[in-house]
């Protein structure tokens, strides 16, 4: 059985692989990942693909795999793959969800306090000798704290974005497709309609998965019954957001910042608008990168495609 795994992960998650009686394992071992062309030629004999987030994967490719029997993401989130085309050809799929629920939702909390503190503009003024004495204006950001939050989905990592919230005396309001009684009873959430969230929050924060449905849904329209003091979150994925209308918002003050782990088209390139604007931090989609999680993630992807190249059910399957 021939196993193709699309970049250096965790050797924990290896070993689990390499347990397999007669398993041949082929990892990517370059920083970048292979191209359309190489990952195509990789995985022509491949019984399981390891893939991660940067790997599109589509029945045109899969055509070219006839052995697969299993892709398994280690990401929860997998936009990148055609569930229906893997489906269609009997590969089971799996992804990576509950392991980096509380890192995703530190990270999207640390977030939120760098952008409303402005912490990276105040640290690279320090870096670069800006800083001529203790001043009572300069630097000054806005209060997290009895503020008020939005949080778009209420998932497993709205739901831990709202803890932290709790734990900041922020008010809670959440939109989605369905209301989640216990993050109300918990820490007082309330469910409201997203223009009602748009129009109340100072922050808002976004946890929906990238959907034909979620693509680009925040836009202009949104950002003009946002506050002009807000702040938007995004830790979820890039496409999400109009990035072009984002850049525009920010440019004409509809919104105050934006804090960003992800974008439309990653990595971001170094021409990007949003490069040149004051009012926002921007991060390489590190929202689960903390090496214990990223090391669960990697096991449980090796857990997923070991299930799938013996036939069994995937302890994580999508779909
Ligand atoms: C995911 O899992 O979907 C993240 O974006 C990477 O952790």
């Amino acid at each position: 059985m021939r196993v193709f795994v699309s970049r250096a992960i965790p050797k924990d998650a290896l070993d689990i692989i390499q347990g397999v009686q007669g398993v041949e394992l082929d990892v990517w071992d370059d920083v970048t990942p292979p191209t359309r062309e190489a990952l195509a030629a990789r995985i022509t004999d491949a019984d399981g693909l390891l893939c991660l987030l940067t790997d599109r994967i589509d029945g045109p490719l899969l055509d070219g795999a006839p052995r697969l029997k299993v892709v398994s993401q280690m990401a929860v989130g997998y936009d990148n793959i055609d569930v229906p085309a893997c489906k269609q050809r009997g590969i089971a799929v799996g992804n990576t969800p509950g392991v980096l629920t509380e890192t995703t939702a530190d990270l999207a909390f640390g977030l939120l306090l760098a952008t409303a503190r402005r912490l990276s503009e105040a640290e690279n003024d320090l870096r670069s000798g800006e800083w001529k004495t203790w001043s009572p204006m300069q630097w000054t950001g806005v209060d997290v704290h009895d503020s008020t939050i939005g949080i778009v989905g209420m998932g497993r990592i709205g739901y831990e974005v709202a803890r932290r919230a709790h734990g900041f005396e922020q008010e809670i309001i959440y939109s989605g497709r369905s209301r989640n009684p216990q993050v109300e009873s918990a820490f007082g959430a309330e469910f409201v309609d997203l223009d009602t969230l748009l129009q109340r929050s100072d922050f808002v924060s976004i946890h929906t998965p990238l959907t034909p449905e979620t693509r680009h849904s925040f836009g202009l329209e949104q950002f003009r019954k946002m506050k002009r003091s807000s702040i938007l979150i995004n830790t979820s994925r890039g496409p999400v957001v109009n990035q072009v209308e984002l850049v525009e918002a920010l440019r004409q003050g509809l919104i105050a910042g934006a804090g960003l782990d992800v974008f439309e088209i990653e990595p971001l390139p170094l021409d990007d608008p949003l490069l040149s604007l004051p009012n926002v931090v921007l991060l390489p989609h590190i929202g689960s990168a903390s090496i214990r999680t990223r090391t669960r993630m990697a096991v449980l992807a090796a857990r997923n495609l070991v299930a799938g190249l013996e036939g069994k059910p995937l302890p994580n399957p999508v779909g």
